[in-house]
């Protein structure tokens, strides 16, 4: 079968090929990722020239490129992580997350329309738990829990979603969407809070935790995610929803207490002389206080729960960020990006 993911050279996707790439010989993968800054195609350098394996550098925003590329692959399935995807920068600035998060959504799915009879094909969207809003300090988020986003990215997604259900309904593009948790480990760019705290940690940089750190986020361990959104496309039903997450509830300050613990034993350091680098920061602008996830929706019907606990995730993470130190150089001197566009032009295929 011939599967598009989109946004395959960012965080999750990257990981999601470099699991099912080579476990999955029977199917070919197109990567089809417009390459933002958040990309980078050195996290998939083992896949090239992998015969199973194509990459498209293509926006998917942009209604001609989007077609093209449908006429050219034929494509039976669309796994759709592309997205902008931190919150603070919706906040600084939102228009390219309604430009790629509606609009890029909105043109695959008007080319699942038109390339699909109905019946045929599959989209999986990847969502988010940010559409839900914020929970107080009790209930989890269910399927059934109405949507209520607080930020441009989560509104966006949110409205993402609307947009996958209306095409089922209205055209019958079979279609499921995953909301998942906050994700972790390798190849996350270093803007969101694990791979921030870590590296800041490791340079003895200030840690710096929004307002009193007692947010809760609900963390899950990237290949978790992965595997839960390939059992969804194995086994799960077009038109439902399933939530996904690590059943990890756990507080800003305390995410941040874990790493400071974690980076002294692994570097030989001094706990207390990480945990003074903790420095509280202005809150973010309609901070959710609290999400968590109720997954039993997808353990009971398909099976799929967290592998890593918060204490193995957050270990390999670390030791992760530690053994790669070439990758984050090249993040950070921009080397990554002046290698991308030196390899694959604007809109190349390799
Ligand atoms: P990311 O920011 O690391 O990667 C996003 C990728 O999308 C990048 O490679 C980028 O180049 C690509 N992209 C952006 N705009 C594009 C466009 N117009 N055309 C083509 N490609 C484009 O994001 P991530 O953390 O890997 O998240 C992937 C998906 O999972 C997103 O849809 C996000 O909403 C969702 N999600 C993320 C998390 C999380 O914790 N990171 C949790 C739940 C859901
Ligand atoms: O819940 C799923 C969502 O998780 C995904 O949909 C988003 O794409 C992803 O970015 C993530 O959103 P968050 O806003 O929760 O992640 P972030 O890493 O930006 O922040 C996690 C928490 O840590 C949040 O409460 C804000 C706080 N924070 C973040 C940063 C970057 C800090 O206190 N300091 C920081 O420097």
């Amino acid at each position: 079968m011939k599967i598009l993911v989109t946004g395959g050279a960012g965080f999750i996707g990257a990981n999601f090929l470099k699991l099912m790439v080579p476990r999955h010989a029977e199917h070919h993968f197109v990567n089809v990722d417009k390459l933002t800054y958040a990309a980078n195609l050195m996290s998939l350098s083992e896949l090239e020239g992998r015969s199973n394996y194509t990459f498209e550098r293509v926006d998917i925003a942009e209604t001609e490129a989007v077609v093209t590329l449908f006429e050219r692959h034929q494509p039976e399935m669309v796994v759709h992580f592309a997205a902008e995807s931190h919150v603070d920068r919706s906040i600084a600035g939102p228009r390219e997350f309604i430009r790629t998060n509606i609009g890029g959504t909105f043109e695959l799915l008007e080319a699942c329309r038109k390339y699909w009879q109905p019946g045929e094909g599959l989209f999986h969207h990847v969502s988010t738990d940010e559409v839900y809003g914020s929970l107080g300090a009790t209930g989890l988020f269910t399927e059934e829990t109405r949507y209520d986003p607080s930020s441009p990215y989560s509104s966006s997604k949110a409205s993402s979603d609307h947009l996958v259900r209306a095409y089922g309904r209205t055209f019958g593009v079979a279609a499921r969407i995953t909301n998942c948790s906050n994700n972790y480990g390798p190849y996350q760019f270093p803007e969101k809070l694990i791979p921030v705290m870590i590296l800041n940690c490791l340079e003895n940089k200030p840690l710096p935790v929004y307002g009193k750190g007692e947010n809760v986020r609900d963390w899950l361990f990237v290949t978790d995610h992965c595997e839960a959104i390939w059992r969804v496309i194995e086994s799960g039903k077009s038109g439902e929803t399933y939530n996904i997450g690590g059943h990890n509830e756990v507080r800003n300050i305390d995410v941040v207490h874990t790493l400071c613990r974690l980076v002294a034993q692994e570097t030989g350091r001094s706990e207390a002389e990480k945990k003074d680098l903790i420095t509280f920061v202005k809150d973010r602008p309609g901070h959710d206080l609290r999400y968590a996830i109720d997954a039993a929706k997808i353990g009971r019907e398909l099976g799929w729960g967290p592998q890593e606990t918060f204490e193995t995730g957050m270990r390999k993470t670390v030791k992760w960020y530690l053994e790669n130190t070439a990758w984050v150089d090249q993040v950070r001197s921009g080397e990554y990006r002046r290698w991308m566009d030196q390899n694959y032009g604007t809109r190349g295929s390799a």
